[in-house]
C-alpha cells in the first residue's frame, strides 16, 4: 500500500451517521452494474469510519441497475418501475454486505419490503441495537413505497435512527454554485441552508428529502467518495466538503 493511513488526532464530530451512496458510485468505471473493486474500496472506507468509533447505517440507490423514473419515462407503469428500482437496491445492499463481511465488518441488511429468506425485515429498534453493537446496518428497498426516492429513504431512516448526520458520498467534493464539470467559474459552498438548496435548485437531494432533513434538523454533508479514506477524514472535520444546515 502506497498511501499513508489516516490517523485522526481528534475525536470524530459525529456519534451516529447515515451514509447515503448512489447506485452509480458502485459501478466504478463501468456503465452498468457493480464493480467488485469499487464496492470493496467503499466497504474499506466504511470500515475506517466504524473503527473510528462512529455508528454507521447505510442506504443505497439503484441507478446502476434500474431507475424507476426512467422506466416510467419509457412507458412503464410508475409503481411497477419503482418496485423494480427497490429490488435493485436489495441487490446493491447484499453486494455491500458481502464486501463488508469479507473484511470482517459485522453488518445486517434490513429491507423495507419483506423478503425473510434473504434479509431481516426493517425493525427500528432492532436496527438501533445492531448499531449499538458496532454493526453496520444497510437499509434496503428504499421506503418500501413507490414514488419515493432513495434520497427520501435516506432522510427518513436517518430521522428514525436519530442520526447526527446524513453523509452523502458523491463524485464531487461538495455543493457548487453550478455543475463544476460544466462550468469552470463554479464555486464551492462550505455551508449552505436547506432553503437555499431548495430555492437555488441545487439538486443535492430531491425536495422531499431536503425538507424532511430540515424539519428534523439533520445536517447533510456532501463529500467525494472517490478519494480513498476521505470518508473518515470529513467526519473528523478534515478535507473538502459542504454541509447543508440552518
Ligand atoms: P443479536 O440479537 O444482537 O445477537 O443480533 P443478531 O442479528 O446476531 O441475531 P439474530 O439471531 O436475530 O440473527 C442472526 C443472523 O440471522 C443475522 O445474520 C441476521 O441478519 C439473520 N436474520 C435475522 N432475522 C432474519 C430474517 O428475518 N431473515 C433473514 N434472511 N435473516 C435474518
Amino acid at each position: 500500500m502506497t498511501n499513508t493511513a489516516f490517523a485522526p488526532s481528534t475525536k470524530p464530530l459525529y456519534g451516529r451517521i447515515l451514509f447515503k451512496i448512489s447506485g452509480e458510485a458502485l459501478m466504478g468505471p463501468n456503465e452498468f452494474g457493480l464493480d467488485p473493486e469499487t464496492v470493496d474500496r467503499i466497504a474499506r472506507d466504511i470500515k475506517d469510519v466504524v473503527d473510528a468509533g462512529i455508528q454507521v447505517c447505510v442506504t443505497v440507490g439503484a441507478g446502476n441497475i434500474f431507475r424507476g423514473v426512467s422506466g416510467a419515462a419509457n412507458g412503464m407503469d410508475r409503481t411497477t418501475a419503482d418496485h423494480m428500482g427497490m429490488l435493485g437496491i436489495v441487490i446493491n445492499a447484499l453486494a455491500l454486505q458481502n464486501a463488508l463481511e469479507n473484511i470482517d465488518v459485522d453488518s445486517r441488511v434490513q429491507s423495507a419490503i419483506r423478503m425473510d429468506e434473504i434479509c431481516e425485515p426493517y425493525i427500528r429498534r432492532r436496527a438501533m441495537r445492531h448499531m449499538d453493537k458496532g454493526r453496520v446496518v444497510i437499509f434496503a428497498a428504499g421506503t418500501g413505497n413507490p414514488y419515493f426516492t432513495s434520497d427520501t429513504a435516506a432522510t427518513l431512516r436517518a430521522s428514525e435512527m436519530n442520526c447526527d448526520l446524513i453523509a452523502k458520498g458523491t463524485k464531487v467534493n461538495g455543493i457548487y454554485t453550478a455543475d463544476p464539470m460544466k462550468d469552470k467559474n463554479a464555486t464551492k459552498y462550505d455551508t449552505i441552508s436547506y432553503m437555499d438548496v431548495l430555492t437555488k435548485d441545487l439538486r443535492v437531494m430531491d425536495a422531499t428529502a431536503i425538507s424532511l432533513a430540515r424539519e428534523n434538523n439533520i445536517p447533510i454533508m456532501v463529500f467525494s467518495i472517490r478519494e480513498k479514506q476521505n470518508f473518515v477524514k470529513v467526519l473528523h472535520g478534515e478535507g473538502d466538503y459542504t454541509i447543508v444546515k440552518d
